[in-house]
């Protein structure tokens, strides 16, 4: 059977380096927040090219958090891909806005970004694709068409929030559930 993550081969890479960083953590015994999560936010926000990271406890909430930090609300739409996990859309409805499904390319099984212009009213708020598989989604025509419906040229006019979500077979290596704007 040839399997579909094969997650012990990611392992036995860093083996050592995850052995190292569980002892610390043990020896330090200090399970919620502290420095381990200070020193990686820092490292996280750096390795994604922005000023801050913050962790939260799940996925879920980072992407609740993000929505409303946008002010996205009642009444407002907020366009998503159809195989993402139901936690995407919760994130949505929790905030009062109601997720508006694009369906996927058949070969990147991503959204596939040439159907979000058909869905674009005068409601939407947000697009929040995902990156799935190891496949990121091509970011270039999303802020063209966010730009687009902003009315600028300029990519910085843009609300650009990455949220991260730690699982470990989705597309970082991790051994834990939490989430990361
Ligand atoms: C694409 C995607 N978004 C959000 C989540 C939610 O993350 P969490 O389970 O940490 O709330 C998941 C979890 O599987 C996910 O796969």
């Amino acid at each position: 059977m040839i399997p579909v993550i094969e997650l012990k081969r990611e392992y036995r890479a860093v083996r050592d380096e995850i052995s190292r960083a569980i002892r610390r953590v043990l020896e330090k015994s200090w399970f919620v927040l502290g420095e381990e999560v200070e020193a990686f936010e820092k490292e996280f926000a750096g390795y994604i090219g922005r000023s801050y990271a913050v962790g939260v406890n799940s996925g879920t909430d980072a992407l609740f958090l993000a929505l409303k930090a946008l002010g996205i609300g009642d009444g407002d739409e907020v366009i998503t891909v159809s195989n993402t996990t139901t936690p995407t859309a919760l994130a949505i409805v929790h905030t009062g806005a109601v997720p508006v499904f694009v369906d996927i390319e058949p070969d990147t099984l991503l959204l596939d970004i040439t159907q979000i212009r058909k869905s674009i009213t005068k409601s939407t708020r947000a697009i929040l694709p995902v990156h799935l598989f190891g496949n990121p989604v091509d970011m270039a025509p999303l802020l063209e068409i966010g730009k687009a419906k902003r009315g600028t040229e300029s990519t910085s006019q843009l609300n650009i929030y990455p949220v991260c979500c730690f699982l470990p077979p989705l597309n970082i290596l991790c051994y834990c559930l939490f989430g990361h704007i």
